[in-house]
């Protein structure tokens, strides 16, 4: 499917919703769709931080049917339904305390597609980064939603810099005009043993 057949099918799915309950740019997350089909193999597994309503879940549920979605949200800015999808598992509350690692230490499970769209905060997106490097596949793809927002853009420097082993840059996906969204996707590899 192309970018622009993606990004209709996107536009399908969220009609009638409100920019609170979808915030992604449909033609950000066609142009990241787009790029995850291409790789042989697609991602079965979703872990998206900053769930929201659980729409961005559900739209990216129905291109790649994964086996598995697991959701985190603290539920401050919506109090409605964080699942949009009966297969995702949910965990409301907050990502940088000790209980989210409990949390993703307790579920056993390695994702091969992570988005990181929680607090934007430099503090919060750092340490959801860390936090989902205790989950992750070898491959697997990590996506940034909002990386021109300042304090988000602040840390991806110091991720484009190499900062974490194994976790590289592939592509930006965003225009300057559109306000501070901006998709940022890296892919981490396990790191080859040193010396
Ligand atoms: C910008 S919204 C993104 C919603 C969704 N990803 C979308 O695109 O529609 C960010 C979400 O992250 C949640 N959030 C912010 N800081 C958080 C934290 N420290 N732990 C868990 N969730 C957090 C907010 O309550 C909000 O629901």
């Amino acid at each position: 499917m192309n970018k622009a057949n993606i990004e209709s099918r996107i536009l399908e799915l969220t009609k009638g919703l409100s920019r609170n309950e979808f915030q992604q740019n449909a033609e950000e997350l066609a142009g990241m769709i787009e790029l995850l089909q291409a790789d042989p193999c697609q991602p079965a597994s979703y872990l998206e931080i900053g769930a929201g309503c659980g729409h961005v879940a559900r739209v990216l549920d129905s291109f790649f049917e994964f086996e598995k979605v697991y959701l985190i949200d603290d539920q401050k800015h919506y109090s409605g339904r964080l699942t949009q999808i009966p297969k995702a598992v949910e965990w409301i509350g907050n990502s940088m305390s000790p209980e989210a690692v409990d949390t993703i230490d307790q579920w056993g499970q390695r994702f091969d597609l992570i988005l990181i769209d929680g607090g934007h905060a430099y503090e919060n997106v750092k340490s959801d980064t860390h936090l989902i490097l205790r989950c992750v596949d070898d491959p697997c793809w990590v996506a940034f939603h909002d990386a021109r927002h300042g304090e988000v853009r602040a840390w991806l420097k110091e991720l484009h810099e190499g900062l974490i082993d194994g976790l590289t840059h592939v592509q930006l996906f965003g225009r300057r005009d559109d306000g501070l969204k901006n998709l940022s996707v890296f892919r981490w590899h396990k790191p080859a043993v040193k010396g």
